[in-house]
C-alpha cells in the first residue's frame, strides 16, 4: 500500500509521510533553470516534458512520499477560453469572463487545451522515482475558482466590490466550474493520479452564511465524485473559520490545514486523518527552531493518522538545505 492510503485507509498512526504543497517551484535552482527559459508559465504547464521534469525535481533530492503534478489550479479557466497569464511579482491577471463564450465549450473542446497535463500525470506516475509512492492529482476547488474567474486577479485581503452583483451569472459559472472539474478529476485518475486534493485557497474570504452555498454544497459535489472512482481526496478550505463544520457536512477523507489553526483544538473536534499546518516561514528561521516546531505537530498528532506538510505552500525564499533538514526530521521522528 502506498504512504498516503496507509494513513487515510488505513488510519495508521505509526509512521508519517510527507509531501509539501508546491514542492515543485521556485525554491528549487533547477526549477529557476527552467523557468528562466520559458517565460509563460502556462506554456510550462503545458510541456508535458518540462512538466513532468519539474514534478520529480524534489523527488530527486528529497526523501518525499509522493508527487504532485506541476500544474496550476487556473488551468480550468484557460482550458475554457478566459485568458490566463502570470506575471512576474504581479501574479495571475485573467481577462474578461465571457459566459456566452465559456458556456460554448465542450468536453472535447477542453480536454483538447490541456491535454499535456494528463501526459505529465502519465510520465510521473509510471517513473521509477515514483515506484511505491503516491501521484496526487488536484484541482481548485468552484468558489476558489469563481473568486479568481470573476476578480480576474488575486483577492488579497478583499474581492472587489461589485463581486456577488451578478447572482444568475455566479450561478452559472459555478454550474460549468463543476463540471469541467468532474472531467478534470476523471482524467487525472484514468491517467495515473492515485490522491486528489482539492485546493479552497479564498474560502476564508467567505461570511459563514455564504459557505454552504459557495463551498460546502459544490465542494460536496466534487468529494462524493473523487469517492464514487475510488480513490481518496483531500480537501484544503485554507482560513475557513471552522474546519469541524466543513468536515461534518463535505466529510473528506483527510483534511488539510492552514498554519493559523491551532492543531490541538483540532485534534479535539477532527476524527478524520489530518495533514500539513505547519507555518512555512518557519522553513526560513534556523534548524534549531524548525526541528522543534516540526515536533510541536509530530507530538500532539502521535496517536492520530498524520502526513506531514505545510499550512500553505513553501515560500520561493525558502533553503532548499531547510527543505531537506525539515524532510529528514520527519523521516527520523
Ligand atoms: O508543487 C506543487 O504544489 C504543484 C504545483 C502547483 C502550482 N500551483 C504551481 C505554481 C499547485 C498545486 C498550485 C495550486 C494553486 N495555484 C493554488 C492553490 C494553492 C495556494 O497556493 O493557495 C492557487 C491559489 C494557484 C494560483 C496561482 N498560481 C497563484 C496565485 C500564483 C502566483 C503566486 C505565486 O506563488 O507565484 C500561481 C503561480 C504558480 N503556480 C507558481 C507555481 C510553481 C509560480 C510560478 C512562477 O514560477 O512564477
Amino acid at each position: 500500500m502506498k504512504p498516503l492510503n496507509k494513513i487515510i485507509t488505513n488510519k495508521d498512526t505509526t509512521f508519517n509521510p510527507i509531501w509539501i504543497m508546491r514542492q515543485a517551484g521556485r525554491y528549487l535552482p533547477e526549477f529557476r533553470e527552467i523557468r528562466k527559459k520559458n517565460p509563460n508559465f502556462i506554456n510550462l504547464c503545458l510541456s508535458d516534458d518540462l512538466s513532468s521534469e519539474i514534478t520529480l525535481q524534489p523527488l530527486k533530492r528529497f526523501d518525499l512520499d509522493a508527487a504532485i503534478i506541476f500544474s496550476d489550479i487556473l488551468m480550468i479557466p484557460y482550458g475554457l477560453g478566459q485568458k490566463v497569464e502570470f506575471e512576474k511579482n504581479f501574479g495571475p491577471r485573467l481577462g474578461e469572463l465571457n459566459l456566452n463564450e465559456i458556456s460554448k465549450i465542450s468536453e472535447i473542446d477542453f480536454v483538447e487545451k490541456i491535454h499535456p497535463v494528463y501526459k505529465a500525470i502519465k510520465k510521473v506516475s509510471s517513473d521509477l522515482v515514483l515506484n511505491d509512492k503516491n501521484t496526487i492529482g488536484f484541482v481548485g476547488a468552484p468558489w476558489t475558482l469563481l473568486v479568481y474567474m470573476i476578480n480576474q486577479q488575486s483577492p488579497k485581503k478583499n474581492l472587489k466590490k461589485d463581486f456577488f452583483k451578478d447572482e444568475f451569472l455566479i450561478n452559472r459559472i459555478l454550474l460549468i466550474i463543476e463540471k469541467f472539474l468532474k472531467i478534470h478529476i476523471k482524467n487525472q485518475i484514468n491517467n495515473g493520479a492515485d490522491i486528489i486534493q482539492i485546493f479552497d485557497s479564498w474560502a476564508g474570504l467567505l461570511e459563514e452564511k455564504d459557505l454552504p452555498n459557495y463551498v460546502y454544497s459544490p465542494t460536496l459535489n466534487l468529494v462524493d465524485f473523487v469517492k464514487s472512482l475510488n480513490v481518496p481526496v483531500i480537501c484544503f478550505p485554507r482560513e475557513i473559520k471552522n474546519y469541524k463544520e466543513f468536515c461534518e457536512i463535505v466529510k473528506p477523507d483527510a483534511i488539510s490545514i492552514d498554519y493559523n489553526v491551532d492543531p490541538k483544538n483540532i485534534l479535539k473536534d477532527i476524527k478524520i486523518p489530518i495533514q500539513g499546518g505547519l507555518d512555512p516561514k518557519i522553513l526560513l528561521t534556523d534548524k534549531e527552531n524548525l526541528k522543534k516546531e516540526a515536533s510541536k505537530y509530530l507530538n500532539i498528532f502521535k496517536d492520530h493518522p498524520y502526513i506531514f506538510n505545510l499550512g500553505h505552500g513553501v515560500l520561493p525564499e525558502t533553503d532548499p538545505n531547510m527543505f531537506d533538514y525539515l524532510v529528514k526530521t520527519v523521516k527520523n521522528y
